[in-house]
């Protein structure tokens, strides 16, 4: 076997994982191919997406002339909501529904492809709205069927929605976000053109560079999957089954690429800093969708979800948002701190590979050595220093420890056990980061 001693043997634990691996289409130019990419799914009238934004870039024009060029007829949508809702998922429905479209193509971020994935579910198969919504929030109902083929073409990199079966929206009444989560939803082919990122913000290359480390290093350590129990039934194996050696692989390298690159992609971008880091948005969105996030995902949602005022540079300023990646990062050194004692060695892979001086460095100093290099490259990046940098503060960390304690799916993929009071402690140590 293929193991390290982290995937050491437990008494009842789990013996096998499983691979699930999207299609993915690689390299500069491969959006002018959309158009012959849709006529080999069959598809001669679709539905093209992206939002207000990103319609104005070359990306959506190029796609719009690769479907011209193969005789596809396609409408455009772009009313899509950074960040969306269930009412713009609703909104994007009724086009959907209206267009008798033969399928989707997306064109924009993670909040663009998971508008296509909803409105391609909801018109297709239609039904209450809460039906498909993720439990306890809604009936988490399965999909009934195929859904007609999206090919999503990702303008970030740091989502991996491409990848996944998963669409995450705001539900504006109950002020939380959530999703609809089925391998129906994953889009039958993700086209990953780098070109795509020469436009990005600064800020939303930084949100989207951190978000793919914290993909990577949190399957890296997620809790290894011969120590989850062995499901009576192999199909209750959970999507997230814990560190494995095939996510180690892709991991690694995603680390070690955003590593390399953000700082420079952020400040001084070259192209091959944006084919690097779109390589390691893939490579992590693979490992994450086999391994499972952990801590600092579960806290993002917490972030996210009780903002106030906050508005990033480079996102619609229309409503207070913390951007995905920007509620991930800020919890992930008190995390990795935490954490490094689990996963020593791991630890002290990861800070060697997001450049921290490791030469002196013992295993089990490796977490809060991560920490603090992950912490130097938000300062170079320009991110918000930790959580009063998004506008909490010690009054808040009840609701914010509140909220995260019940994302139990995630946290159970921690390396090691954590109480409610762990919890609070973290939030607490990632008020301020410097
Ligand atoms: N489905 C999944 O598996 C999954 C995983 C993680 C996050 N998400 C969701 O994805 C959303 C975030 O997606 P995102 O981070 O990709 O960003 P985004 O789609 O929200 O876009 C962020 C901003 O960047 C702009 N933008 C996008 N591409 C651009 C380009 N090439 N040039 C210039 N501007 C560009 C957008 O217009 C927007 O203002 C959130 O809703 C999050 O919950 C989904
Ligand atoms: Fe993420």
């Amino acid at each position: 076997m293929v193991s390290t001693s982290y995937f050491a043997p437990m008494e009842g634990g789990d013996t096998a994982f499983t691979v699930e691996a999207p299609k993915i289409k690689f390299g500069a130019g491969s959006l002018s191919e959309v158009g012959k990419d849709a006529l080999s799914y069959g598809l001669s009238r679709v539905a093209v997406f992206t939002d207000p934004d990103v319609v104005a870039h070359a990306s959506v024009g190029k796609v719009l002339d690769s479907l011209k060029a193969a005789g596809v007829d396609a409408v455009l949508y772009s009313d899509v909501e950074v960040e969306p809702t269930d009412r713009s998922f609703k909104a994007a429905t009724t086009f959907a529904a209206e267009g008798n479209f033969d399928g989707f193509i997306s064109v924009g971020g993670g909040s663009v492809m998971d508008t296509a994935k909803a409105a391609n579910l909801y018109s297709t198969h239609p039904d209450d709205f809460m039906a498909y919504v993720n439990a306890p929030i809604g009936d988490a109902k399965p999909v009934p069927g195929p859904l007609k083929p999206h090919i999503a073409c990702p303008t970030t990199f740091g989502t991996a929605s491409e990848c996944t079966g998963i669409a995450i929206c705001d539900f504006l009444d109950l002020e939380l976000k959530s999703g609809i989560a089925s391998p129906r939803l994953r889009p039958v082919l993700g086209v990953l053109d780098p070109d795509n990122l020469k436009t990005l913000p600064p800020l939303v290359v930084a949100a989207n560079g951190f978000d793919v480390f914290s993909h990577a290093f949190e399957s890296l350590t997620a809790r290894p999957f011969t120590q989850r129990a062995k499901p009576d039934d192999p199909s209750k194996r959970p999507l997230s089954q814990g560190a494995n050696p095939y996510s180690d692989v892709a991991c690694q390298e995603a680390v070690r690429l955003v590593g390399a690159h953000l700082v420079g992609a952020v400040n001084d971008p070259q192209p091959e800093d944006y084919e690097a880091l779109m390589f390691a948005g893939m490579l992590a969105g693979i490992g994450f969708g086999n391994a499972g996030c952990h801590l600092p995902h579960a806290m993002s949602y917490a972030v996210a979800g009780l903002v106030r005022d906050y508005h990033a540079q480079g996102w619609p300023s229309n409503h207070a948002m913390v951007p995905h990646g920007i509620s991930v990062i800020v919890n992930a050194p008190s995390v990795f701190r935490f954490t490094g004692p689990a996963a020593p060695e791991r630890h002290l892979m990861g800070a060697k590979a997001m450049g921290a001086d490791t030469a002196n460095l013992a295993p089990e100093d490796a977490g809060a050595a991560l920490a603090d290099r992950i912490a130097d490259m938000m300062r170079q990046t320009g991110l918000p220093n930790g959580l009063r940098g998004v506008g909490y503060g010690p009054e808040d960390l009840d609701a914010l420890t509140d909220r995260a304690d019940a994302q139990q799916r995630l946290i159970v993929n921690a390396p090691l056990p954590v109480s409610r009071e762990n919890l609070r402690d973290l939030f607490e140590d990632a008020l301020q980061l410097w």
